[in-house]
């Protein structure tokens, strides 16, 4: 690795640096290579994507070595992991900056009023392609704010090291091995994310708390073939009526998860916090508007904000079994399936949660059926201590760029590669977010504000500059 050759004579940047005008210069630039990015279709749950995969790893790779990093590409058992660095600030702070560059699956493909791979700019405000705002556009902002300090001021005002991963979308398999193994290399004071979503157009967030997850798959069997239901129905076990009892029996009739234990570590909110994010002014109208639903449900007691986010949950993420082509087919089915979720908050545990899961699907297996209880990857939830000097040096580069101080706030959303980060690196997570409420990530028609990708590197920028603690 040979660093390219800058000049580093001063760290600190001229109270009046202002990238504005490189990046309004360069902003077709800025935007296609967006576009390009957006275009490498690096699906990671889906095998037929792989070389795409490892593909868009070369091309970020690149990217970042344009922008005036030292970057490689690291194999891994699963997807690659693009490593960047720039250490060239002897005794200023190093922030370790962590974004995603693998993307959920686009289907189903004919809900997109343009194809997933082919980004558009729609009104001129918003680019729509899948992973436009989870994670390209996003972590893309990183890249492009160290470009611009670098091009303007010829250094940065701390030491940078960046990892992208292509597997976080699928639970991040191996990103703790490769976090073990690259301990001394990514030794730093803060990690850095922007994976997250503001509080709302035009008001930025900083995610003080994210939920964590247990996820299994679920499978009923009864008779050995699929049986005709008008000889054996009434006779035999239905595997998909004995599922559907059991998954209806999750929630009682207050909204709260009835698997035997599951609240038992969930430590309350202070009361402090409840009455500061009452005060936030959620809009519950405009979320039912936007998403489609005539009315928002949840545990009681609890507002509808502090259910998505604080709160722990269980839903159903999937479910088939039995006939359901076209028509009608008396069918008794001899399997029926389901995946089963839940969002934990802290101190729960995926591990303990997904046991009591399996439990209860065991105690409460209908006679005549068996259930297999197979768990999927899980995730710890996080929260960072609003105090953090670091939290606060991001805090007010925010309110430099976006003229309003940072809501801080809890999203119900789960990284669980910040658990990580604590647990393997020692080290907690600012999560600096630019995606928006109606960005509709993993979901058809996926944007990212054009607005948000230029505040964003603005804001990435000026977040290294705060951090260098100078000035
Ligand atoms: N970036 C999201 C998580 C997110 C989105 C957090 C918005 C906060 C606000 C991330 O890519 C994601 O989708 N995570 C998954 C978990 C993962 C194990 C598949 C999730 O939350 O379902
Ligand atoms: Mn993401
Ligand atoms: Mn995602």
């Amino acid at each position: 690795m040979k660093y390219k050759d800058l000049s580093f004579l001063e760290r600190a940047m001229p109270t009046d640096w202002n990238p504005d005008d490189w990046l309004h210069r360069e902003r077709e630039r800025h935007l296609e290579e967006l576009k390009d990015f957006l275009r490498i279709p690096s699906v990671s749950t889906d095998p037929a994507h792989a070389s795409d995969v490892a593909r868009c790893a070369r091309w970020l790779r690149d990217r970042c070595e344009e922008a005036g990093l030292v970057a490689e590409v690291h194999a891994t058992p699963g997807h690659p992991v693009v490593y960047a660095e720039w250490l060239n600030a002897p005794g200023a702070p190093t922030v370790l900056i962590y974004g995603h560059y693998d993307v959920q699956p686009a289907d189903p493909l004919e809900l997109w009023r343009n194809p997933p791979f082919e980004p558009v700019i729609e009104d001129g405000t918003r680019i729509v392609a899948r992973g436009a705002t989870d994670d390209k556009g996003q972590m893309y902002c990183h890249v492009k704010a160290v470009e611009a300090l670098l091009a303007t001021s010829g250094t940065l005002p701390v030491n940078v090291k960046m990892i992208f991963e292509g597997e976080e979308e699928v639970g991040s398999r191996h990103l703790d091995a490769y976090l073990e193994e690259n301990r001394d290399r990514l030794a730093a004071d803060i990690v850095l994310i922007s994976d997250t979503s503001m509080f709302a157009r035009g008001r930025p967030m900083l995610t003080v708390g994210l939920r964590g997850l247990s996820y299994v798959e679920v499978h009923v069997r009864g008779a050995s073939h699929d049986l005709h239901s008008g000889l054996f129905g009434g006779g035999v076990a239905n595997p998909a009526l004995g599922l559907a009892r059991m998954l209806g029996g999750l929630l009682d009739e207050s909204g709260r998860v009835t698997v035997p234990g599951f609240y038992d570590r969930v430590r309350d909110l202070p009361e402090s916090e409840r009455r500061e994010m009452a005060a936030l002014g959620h809009d519950e109208s405009a979320l039912r508007e936007e998403i489609g639903v005539t009315e928002l449900v949840g545990e009681a007691g609890w507002t509808a904000l502090e259910r998505m986010t604080v709160r722990p949950t269980v839903d159903v993420n999937g479910l088939w079994g039995g006939y359901t082509g076209a028509g009608a087919k008396t069918v008794l089915p001899a399997e029926a399936h389901a995946k089963v979720s839940c969002r934990l908050v802290p101190d729960q545990d995926p591990e303990e949660v997904t046991a009591m899961l399996a439990a209860y699907f065991r105690e409460r297996c209908p006679a005549g059926l068996t259930v297999d209880v197979d768990p999927h990857h899980g995730g710890v939830p996080f929260r960072i201590d609003r105090d953090t000097p670091e939290l606060v040096a991001v805090s007010r580069a925010l309110e430099r760029v976006w003229g309003v101080a940072p809501v801080l706030g809890h999203s119900g959303g789960s990284i669980p590669v910040v658990a990580s980060f604590v647990r393997l690196l020692g080290l907690p997570s600012v999560l600096m977010g630019f995606g928006l409420e109606d960005d509709r990530l993993h979901s058809p028609n996926e944007k990212f504000e054009l607005e948000n990708y230029w505040q964003g590197i603005r804001s990435a920028a000026w977040a290294l500059i705060e951090l260098s603690g100078g000035r």
